[in-house]
């Protein structure tokens, strides 16, 4: 079978073809678990390396002996905190040059062929989990000065069919005398051995180096190590990490999508995001991106270095050369999406809960809010709302009167979201929303008829697990055009049918999650439910298969059925989030709305919000929270954030009341939990969690415009939004480890208390021009200092040198927007700042692409205030009625004589200097649509 398998694999030259390879072979027969035991290997002419500590672990989890180790190839050396069985290096295992240098077109890159090092027979060395692919081109891609990408294949196989089906665009600027990088091959020189090395050209930084070896290019195991220039490691997800720095101690993440509550050391939860980022010793920063959507794990080696271990699909890899932090953000976004332009209500706090009873539960928790005069702008009804747990169905009962409870609450400018589950209930009768899917052929299909259970129907194909409804449940393949036109019938129907009009999309157990997999859902033993090397994804729960949780790996995706679901299961809920955002597009015509998703794939961002999952009430994870956070902002997804006082287990007031202060600062700020466990929204707590929440969401409302300002960048040119200090000082090698405080763009920096009992917190600040948010005073301070943090307070601080455009807060953002804008002024030591306000209706779909916007640029130099409008080309848009009435300068040396506007005398009354804190408030009213300069002598 293998033989057949082999022969198929290397005829194809098609990605299509190749696919039918996997399935020609999808009988199922229990995969060779055990380690194979070469006994022949012959090094021939290469000697093995001494030993060394550059170790990549050979057979990990097999918990190897040395005579089993030895026997397979691998070298056995005992050293603590190493692995004891790992490779030789490249001189021995992995490939050699195998042919001529090839330029690509107008030298955008090369190619070369490379094939397996060899015995003196011609044998290759060995095999670590059999299926290597002797001939292999290695493809190098320069794409941009800072951009390129390097892929190995089997020779003569078009690679684009090994890709995983998910756009990327790369740059097509190409490359010119500035490029950042040189790629070098360790010779050319047919028969040497083959490792390359990129170089950062300006510095001679080697950033990527696979002269420790490990290659391997097999059907079902791919496996590169490479070294890096730095310990100062980023990145991967989705993982719960306790520090943003990686340790980098042999430390393995497994990289696959499961519905797998955070917290929980050395497992994978929602997402799958293959992406790094390393700073180096100059401050320079790159990022490097594997577009694979197979299961995988990394391991960081001390060396410093790492090893990727991916079971399927092609080694292809991005590599962004920054050399900022921010610019890595950008160049990774150009390449797989940048973020949605979220509607402006999506900014405001957002309450929720499982387990509301019915629609006066909603309606209390409302009041509550109300009562405390908390800003609330979306309230969320959970899985409860449903009849049965099924998708697209009202509860008759209890939750009757929720489409009038939703208009009702819409009249005072509330938002409302519901949640739908991908799992469709298997109603044969008097429930269309399968029974119209199942005629469209949109489930997933089993991909051997002889797996499915006994009893299924001969001509029912489709694969059922069980998630929430009390039955069967059949999945969705959103790879499908009829399931994306199927999705967005039915949730066009829900929204007219029954009246119910949400205005966004929370989705959920889209990883996808399976309740009880191997019991009441069973792989049968196959080739990709058990593959040979299982990653670490699979090193979980009761049946240690990757299927736990999820659905079997042998099962149909894909228009043609052309994908198996062991290619392609990390894409689920990034395929999900595609199909619910056309279709929000579709039913919620000309109004922007937004989707969260639990589960992303590399790009999701641009489709979906992310919140992190089911966490925990906990101290512990609420610092983490921090970390997740900055994390996804990296990936693309700055529209994130985790339940806020947690979602498991009953949340304490004083943590809670310290997560609401932190949470006023997530770019996705909501408060959610189980119904396990106690009401937590603020109004719980009148006198302690509310006050504070209050405080803090009523700043965060005052900055929205600059959140807002944040995301349009995010969104058009690319990078975060909430962002560690290390992406704003990266020559600073203490802000590189900083994860309990971080920054909203580069102007506003978050310290939160993380600690009971703590009413100080250790704030440190970077070497630059720091003021205090409450008092508009310069910090003298750097470095690492104690603040006063009481409990109702969180430290904030403003970096000198930017305009930050603010507007009154209010009950919500469809108050708050009508307000006057206000403009926080620090100054840096040169008496300089700049800032801009990016404004529309904040509710249209394409207002930037149609000219309905404007931005306002404001720039502070010496004695002038430079403010200039720029309007979108759109005819429609009016400009901004609101008046900027409030301009609060800090670090104001000294009263000024005289102010104009124009040309025209200020009178005295309208401004104020204040000796002590050293700021200066204009309360002159300025139009949002005029240019002006404003002089102060
Ligand atoms: C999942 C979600 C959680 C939701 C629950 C019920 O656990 O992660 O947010 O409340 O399902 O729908």
């Amino acid at each position: 079978m293998d033989q057949i398998y082999s022969r198929l694999f290397f005829a194809c030259n098609c990605g299509y073809r190749y696919r039918s390879a996997y399935r020609a072979n999808r009988i199922g027969h229990r995969a060779n678990n055990s380690i194979a035991l070469h006994t022949n290997y012959d090094y021939g002419n290469n000697v093995p390396p001494s030993v060394n500590y550059d170790r990549i672990e050979c057979y990990p989890f097999k918990n190897m002996v040395e005579e089993n180790c030895t026997a397979s190839g691998c070298l056995w050396d005992s050293v603590n905190g190493y692995p004891n069985c790992y490779l030789p290096d490249s001189s021995v295992y992995g490939y050699e040059i195998d042919g001529e240098l090839m330029n690509l077109p107008d030298e955008a890159g090369f190619k070369i062929d490379i094939r397996r090092r060899r015995n003196e027979d011609d044998s290759i060395i060995f095999s670590l989990y059999g299926g290597d692919i002797d001939q292999v081109t290695f493809e190098v891609n320069y794409y941009s000065d800072s951009t390129l990408s390097f892929a190995f294949y089997p020779k003569n196989e078009d690679r684009f069919g090994l890709r995983p089906p998910v756009t990327v665009t790369p740059p097509t600027t190409g490359v010119t005398e500035d490029i950042q990088y040189e790629v070098q091959l360790s010779s050319n020189e047919k028969g040497q051995p083959f490792n390359f090395q990129i170089i950062r050209k300006n510095s001679g930084a080697v950033i990527f180096d696979t002269s420790m070896g490990g290659l391997t290019i097999a059907e079902q195991f791919l496996m590169i190590s490479t070294t890096l220039p730095t310990h100062y490691l980023y990145g991967f997800g989705e993982n719960t990490h306790d520090t943003l720095l990686h340790d980098m101690n042999y430390r393995m993440w497994p990289i696959f999508s499961r519905g797998q509550a955070p917290g929980k050391r050395d497992v994978n939860a929602y997402g799958a995001q293959p992406f790094y980022m390393a700073s180096e010793e100059d401050g320079s920063s790159h990022g490097v991106f594997l577009f694979n959507s197979h299961a995988m794990d990394v391991t960081t080696m001390p060396n410093p270095g790492i090893t990727f271990r991916a079971i399927g699909g092609m080694l292809e890899f991005f590599v962004f050369l920054g050399p900022q932090p921010e610019s890595v953000v950008k160049q990774y976004g150009d390449v797989i999406g940048r973020t949605f332009m979220p509607p402006y209500f999506a900014l405001g706090f957002q309450l929720s809960r499982w387990g509301y009873k019915n629609t006066s539960e909603i309606r209390d928790a409302i009041d509550r809010t109300r009562a405390v005069e908390i800003p609330h702008d979306i309230q969320y009804v959970d899985i409860d709302y449903m009849d049965k747990r099924r998708d697209f169905t009202i509860d008759p009962v209890n939750f009757a009167d929720l489409p009038a409870l939703v208009d009702e609450v819409k009249r005072d400018g509330l938002k409302f979201g519901i949640i739908l589950d991908p799992a469709i209930a298997h109603e044969l009768f008097g429930y269309p929303p399968f029974s119209r899917g199942d005629k469209d052929k949109v489930f997933v299909q089993w991909a051997n008829s002889t797996y499915k259970p006994d009893g299924q129907a001969a001509n029912d194909n489709n694969l059922y697990g069980r998630v929430w409804p009390r039955r069967e449940t059949a999945f969705p393949d959103f790879l499908k055009n009829a399931t994306k036109q199927w999705w967005t019938e039915e949730i066009r129907l829900f929204h007219e049918e029954q009246k119910l009009n949400f205005d966004l999309l929370w989705i959920d157990m889209n990883e996808p999650s399976n309740f009880l997999t191997g019991t009441l859902l069973k792989c049968p033993p196959n080739r990709w439910d058990d593959p040979p090397y299982e990653t670490m994804a699979a090193n979980v729960g009761a049946t240690g298969r990757l299927s736990e949780k999820t659905i079997c790996m042998a099962s149909l995706f894909g228009e043609e059925d052309e994908f198996l679901h062991y290619e392609v299961h990390s894409l689920y809920g990034h395929s999900h989030a595609m199909a619910t955002q056309s279709a929000v597009r579709q039913v919620l015509a000309g109004k922007r709305s937004m989707v969260l998703s639990r589960s992303t794939f590399a790009g999701s961002g641009k489709y979906a919000g992310h919140w992190l999952g089911d966490n925990y009430s906990t101290w512990k994870q609420m610092a983490n929270s921090i970390i997740g956070m900055v994390e996804f902002n990296m990936f693309n997804i700055p529209y994130v954030g985790p339940d806020i006082c947690g979602f498991n287990l009953n949340a304490e007031e004083e943590m809670c009341e310290r997560w609401m202060e932190l949470g006023a600062f997530y770019p996705f700020s909501r408060n959610h939990n189980s119904f396990l466990f106690k009401d937590q929204d603020p109004g719980e707590w009148p006198d302690t969690v509310a006050v504070s929440s209050l405080k803090a969401l009523n700043i965060r409302y005052r900055l929205l415009p600059y959140l807002y300002t944040l995301f349009y960048d995010s969104h058009t040119v690319g990078g975060t939004v909430a962002r560690p200090l290390y992406h704003e000082y990266p020559m600073d090698i203490n802000a590189r480890s900083i994860d309990k405080q971080f920054m909203w763009g580069p102007a506003l920096l978050i310290s939160p208390v993380l600690q009971p009992g703590e009413t100080s917190v250790e704030v440190y600040l970077p070497e630059d021009v720091w003021y205090d948010y409450y008092t508009g005073i310069r910090i003298t301070a750097s470095g690492s200092n104690t603040f006063s943090a009481p409990r109702d307070y969180i430290n904030l601080h403003l970096r000198g040198g930017y305009i930050l455009p603010a507007q009154k807060p209010a009950l919500n953002t469809m108050i708050s927007r009508n307000n006057n804008f206000e403009l926080l002024v620090p100054l840096d030591d040169n008496n300089y700042a700049i800032g801009k306000l990016f404004w529309d209706d904040g509710e249209s779909v394409n207002t930037i692409e149609d000219g309905l916007y404007q931005i306002n640029t404001f720039e502070f130099s010496g004695e002038t205030l430079n403010i200039k409008v720029e309007k979108g080309s759109g005819d429609a848009w009016g400009g901004i009625s609101q008046l900027l009435d409030t301009i609060q300068f800090m670090g104001w040396s000294s009263e000024p004589a005289k102010i104009s506007v124009n040309g025209a005398d200020v009178e005295t009354t309208l401004y104020e200097y204040n000796e002590t804190s050293k700021n200066l408030f204009l309360f002159y009213k300025f139009s949002m649509n005029e240019d002006y300069v404003v002089e102060f002598r």
